[in-house]
């Protein structure tokens, strides 16, 4: 069922009576969340990172060897805008929910670091945080380092540092994806917001959640594939919805 849905809608009262029985929900997270906080989508036609650069020329471990300099600054310039950023209501609806029902996971593909900047707890970061600077040889989190160097190399083993992220052809952090699946299989309502859906493993946790019975909520102005298999497609900006429905469950007296 997709519902145009913004602050005026009505959310459709099966939601709303759905999340006032619901004990335990699981959210996925994509780029959309954070594009009202300024931070760029990768795949938005006109705005997305991915329009104007070439992710196989950036966030692959292949072109940090070919040009580490180039990959370091193109975060770096990210890195610069997140801290920029500040959470938008949409943040804070989640870290609200999380108050609001018993059991709540919340699983991010965000680097951005902004659902804990508006207090959500325990997020899960399927694909690291881009604040995060690690030895690219392994000797884990690096705190000082020298801030002309692009990049700057690691204290204990002078391989060059690189953001805690995961590139394209790199494996998730294991004990996060599983954390993700555990909680897909295990909510009553699964919400998808702001994210294409596109890649995997994480456009998997939809299908989990469906599998295990869980209802499917996407938020997302726009279509994507999941779009037909959410029970609820709720057609609009994740800081103007989710406040929204928010409202309309506590009016109903259910959160
Ligand atoms: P995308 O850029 O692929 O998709 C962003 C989605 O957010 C699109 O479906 C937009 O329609 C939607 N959107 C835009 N503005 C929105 C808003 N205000 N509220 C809600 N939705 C909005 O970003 P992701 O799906 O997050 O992976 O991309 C997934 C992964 O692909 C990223 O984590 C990154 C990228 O490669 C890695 O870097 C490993």
């Amino acid at each position: 069922m997709t519902h145009c849905a913004g602050a005026a809608e009505r959310f459709p009262q099966a939601l709303i009576d759905a999340l006032g029985r619901a004990r335990k929900l699981a959210v996925l997270t994509g780029a959309g969340i954070s594009a009202e906080s300024g931070v760029p989508t990768f795949r938005d036609a006109q705005t997305g990172l991915w329009a104007r650069y070439d992710p196989q020329d950036l966030a692959t471990p292949e072109a940090f060897r070919r040009d580490p300099k180039l990959v370091w600054e193109w975060y770096a310039w990210r890195r610069t805008l997140v801290a920029a950023a500040r959470p938008n209501p949409g943040h804070f609806a989640l870290a609200q929910m999380q108050v609001s029902f018993p059991g709540f996971a919340l699983i991010t593909q965000n680097v951005d670091g902004l659902h804990a900047r508006a207090g959500s707890r325990d997020v899960v970061e399927l694909h690291g945080n881009i604040a995060r600077i690690v030895c690219s040889a392994g000797c884990g989190v690096v705190e000082a380092f020298d801030p002309d160097a692009a990049p700057p190399r690691c204290p204990k083993c002078a391989a060059w540092l690189r953001p805690d992220v995961v590139w394209f052809g790199e494996p998730l952090p294991a004990a996060a994806l599983e954390s993700a699946r555990r909680a897909a299989a295990d909510c009553e309502i699964f919400f998808s917001i702001g994210t294409s859906a596109l890649v995997y493993p994480a456009a998997d946790l939809p299908r989990v959640a469906r599998e295990a019975g869980a209802l499917l909520v996407e938020i997302n102005p726009d279509q994507t594939p999941l779009s037909a298999l959410a029970d609820f497609a709720l057609r609009g900006p994740a800081g103007v919805v989710l406040p929204a429905l928010l409202e309309a469950t506590e009016r109903a007296g259910k959160a």
